[in-house]
């Protein structure tokens, strides 16, 4: 479940691990401004759930440090629009995301996070689960003043080879500048400097927040407050993802039960 070659290298890629073993699986959309710590859930997610982390933003970078000549244009594209803070276009992600259908379709569920980011996508995504019949399970929408994330932006870092992140002071490695994990030397995002910080909060506010109410109105938003540490705000989001299961739960009975009548 944990393997995500074939999100990350596209659909001639296999995974290895199968997803036998989950039952009931997780499929869930991660929603929140740039910073505001939805890999670090996805990553807790993806332990508790084994649901895959699938970001959108993950497949672009793992495309982007390809040599040039493996890079298409499209890609070399999205690379541009990336580093200067903006989104890529909406036809080069749906390409990317659609042909890589089979991780959706995956019995071990996913977790989808930074997609999507526009309403174009939102619909994009709502037509293809519909038609393939997939049900999301809901969409976490993690909240925090801007100031909060403008600092967990400025002081992430990432490691290049197994990509698990950390923060300068709130998540420091235990040997500076190298990874606890794999000894990967650690970086900086060239998107998470001033300029392009800037520019991906007022894209956010933009393009990103109105699916709040989309989602809302489709009946799937969870809100969760994102302030404290990563393991607080993890044990809230299981307290609210188990009380949506219940609810969801209670009406499938309610709704059987008036059908019987
Ligand atoms: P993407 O990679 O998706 O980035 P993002 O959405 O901007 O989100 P981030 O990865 O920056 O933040 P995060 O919320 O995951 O926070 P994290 O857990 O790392 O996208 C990058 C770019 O790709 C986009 O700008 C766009 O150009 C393009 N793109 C991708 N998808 C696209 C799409 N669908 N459409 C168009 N374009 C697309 O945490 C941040 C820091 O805070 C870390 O250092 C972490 O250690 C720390 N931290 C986390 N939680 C806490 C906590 N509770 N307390 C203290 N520190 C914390």
């Amino acid at each position: 479940m944990k393997d995500r070659v074939a999100w990350l290298q596209g659909p001639s890629a296999h995974c290895e691990v199968t997803s036998a073993n989950v039952q009931t699986p997780w499929r869930l959309v991660l929603l929140g401004a740039p910073g505001v710590g939805k890999g670090t859930q996805a990553d807790l997610l993806n332990q508790r759930l084994g649901a895959c982390h699938l970001s959108t933003g993950d497949v672009f970078r793992a495309a982007g440090s390809r040599s040039e000549c493996e890079q298409s244009p499209a890609i070399k594209e999205a690379l541009g629009y990336m580093r200067r803070g903006a989104l890529v276009p909406d036809s080069t992600v749906w390409e990317m995301v659609r042909e890589r259908i089979a991780c959706l379709n995956c019995g071990g569920g996913f977790i989808l996070d930074g997609f999507p980011r526009t309403l174009g996508q939102a619909e994009s995504l709502k037509q293809l689960l519909d038609t393939e019949g997939i049900m999301l399970s809901a969409v976490l929408s993690y909240e925090l003043a801007a100031s909060a994330i403008v600092t967990r932006l400025g002081g992430r870092r990432t490691c290049e080879k197994c990509k698990a992140v950390y923060h300068l002071t709130e998540r420091p490695p235990k040997v500076e500048g190298c990874c606890d994990r794999c000894d990967g030397k650690l970086f900086q995002r060239e998107d998470d400097r001033p300029d392009s910080i800037k520019v991906r909060l007022e894209t956010y506010e933009r393009s990103t927040a109105p699916l709040i109410e989309f989602y809302k109105k489709l009946g799937l938003l969870v809100q969760i407050e994102a302030s404290g540490p990563p393991d607080e705000i993890f044990d809230r989001t299981v307290v609210e993802m188990e009380s949506r299961r219940i609810k969801v739960h209670a009406q499938k009975l309610w709704n059987a039960g008036e059908n019987r009548r």
